[in-house]
């Protein structure tokens, strides 16, 4: 199939779903009525959804074994007891406590490890990350390398800290005024971009001399570690597994989305080393997510997950993994779209300001953009630009990010290199075509996190 750069689905398909393509008149109607925003979409009402990558996995045979096998008790479910070993093997941490989603995670994590007026750096803001560790009375700082700005230059790890950043931070504050460091893997926002084992190791090696915690955002671990694998020679002999314990061998602890590299459709944990910081999580968990045991995830979600995280590992999945999301950017630049490069782990990202020259940040290029996809083509995305930035928690002016972006998400599992095809000739027909593409000024607009419901119309 194709050429070997995009091998072939590891797998064979048992079970399917079929999918509707309204008109594009129905499409119309349907984007207004949404508010331009694409997740107020009716998810019956999407072709292909590349939304998002999270909660969006396809499990495997097993995994749904799994769930028949699931252990309901409110407390001291047998399936807690295969995920805790599992993690604890897989990613080298001494305690794991479970929660219903990432973000479950980091609101414990802002609890037990920020006092208001702390700093929390961390390479680049991820929109729920920043919620919680800002509601928690932390300061984000931004200590990624510049270069993940600019949507144009190709490094192999752009989602790298800048350690003169850090330096400058623990000169600046003081290092008693840093709660924690924070390294995500793979940088969502940046474009999925990974961060260098290398890195990992100064990072480290940094905090530990300043007595800084370091903790991982651990959502996309697996496909930063095949970048490694891929991209530092002293790893291309090395076993996935086994990037994957070393990179964390270099932190304190971490918070899991279980959605994304776990291959499960919902579910999160927090990790950690330290005994009182675990102790103190184990009082915040049964306060919003529930008993140690369970943490918001059913019996059944715990056992696919301990399934899945097996499975993220396995060669020749995250291989395909990687190259699937490669072809279509691929596809892409190969027509002259503009989009964030290199390709990254998770999704293609659009470049709104280079695709939207007519349009201006405030106009809402990208949200306009992913609208406009969807009504072109019934192909659902995701804005990840100004709208998704929100307000400085000071000022209350809005963040202007540099990197306005669509995201195409690419679910695990789901949609084939015929799917990518589809996807790539929609986008290139909208590039051509892309004075079409009308402004928009927001009607609704959410205090938090505004992107998931605010509304929209056009200018
Ligand atoms: C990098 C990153 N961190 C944290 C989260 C939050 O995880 P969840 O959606 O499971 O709450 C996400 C979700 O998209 C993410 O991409």
């Amino acid at each position: 199939m194709l050429d070997k750069r995009y091998p072939a689905e590891p797998f064979r398909i048992k079970s399917v779903e079929t999918v509707k393509m309204n008109t594009r008149a129905e499409r119309e109607e349907i984007a207004k009525k949404a508010g331009y925003n694409t997740f107020l979409i009716n998810s019956e009402d999407v072709y292909i959804d590349l939304l998002t990558d999270s909660g969006t996995n396809a499990m495997s045979d097993k995994q749904w074994g799994g769930l028949m096998q699931g252990d309901e008790a409110y407390a001291g479910s047998r399936n807690w007891f295969h995920l805790e070993s599992t993690v604890q093997e897989l990613f080298g941490f001494k305690h794991v406590i479970p929660t219903h989603q990432g973000r479950g995670a980091e609101n414990i994590l802002g609890h037990i490890a920020i006092k208001p007026g702390q700093y929390v750096p961390g390479n680049m803001y991820f929109t729920t990350t920043r919620f919680h560790q800002e509601a928690n009375g932390g300061i984000f700082r931004d200590i990624i390398i510049d270069e993940a700005h600019d949507a144009t230059i190709n490094l192999p790890f752009k989602g790298n800290v800048d350690l003169k950043k850090v330096q400058a931070l623990i000169d600046e504050v003081g290092a008693e005024n840093i709660a924690y460091l924070c390294v995500a893997v793979t940088v969502n926002l940046a474009g999925g971009q990974p961060v260098s084992m290398q890195n990992l190791r100064d990072v480290s090696a940094l905090c530990k001399k300043h007595g800084i915690k370091m903790f991982m955002d651990a959502t996309r671990c697996v496909e930063n570690a095949y970048f490694i694998q891929e991209r530092e020679p002293e790893f291309k002999d090395t076993p996935i597994k086994d990037i994957v314990h070393e990179m964390f061998s270099y932190a304190d602890g971490c918070t899991m989305s279980g959605k994304k590299d776990c291959l499960t459709n919902i579910g999160g944990f927090l990790c950690m080393n330290d005994d009182d910081l675990y102790m103190s999580a184990r009082e915040w968990v049964v306060v919003y997510e529930g008993m140690p045991s369970y943490g918001g995830m059913a019996g059944r979600d715990m056992e696919a997950m301990a399934i899945g995280l097996r499975e993220s590992m396995q060669e020749e999945y995250i291989e395909h993994r990687i190259k699937q999301v490669r072809y279509l950017g691929d596809r892409l630049l190969e027509a002259g779209v503009p989009i964030v490069e290199p390709v990254g782990g998770h999704a293609v990202f659009l470049d709104a300001r280079r695709f939207c020259p007519h349009l201006t940040q405030d106009q809402l290029p990208a949200q306009a953009l992913a609208a406009q996809l969807y009504i072109d083509s019934g192909v659902r995305s995701m804005e990840r630009g100004i709208v998704s930035a929100g307000r400085d928690k000071v000022t209350g002016e809005d963040h202007h990010p540099k990197l306005e972006t669509v995201r195409l998400t690419i679910p695990r599992r789901v949609y084939t290199y015929a799917h990518m095809d589809l996807v790539a000739d929609s986008v290139i027909d909208l590039y051509k075509n892309k004075e079409e593409i009308k402004g928009l000024k927001w009607v609704y607009e959410p205090k938090m996190l505004r992107f998931f419901t605010g509304r929209f119309e056009h200018i």
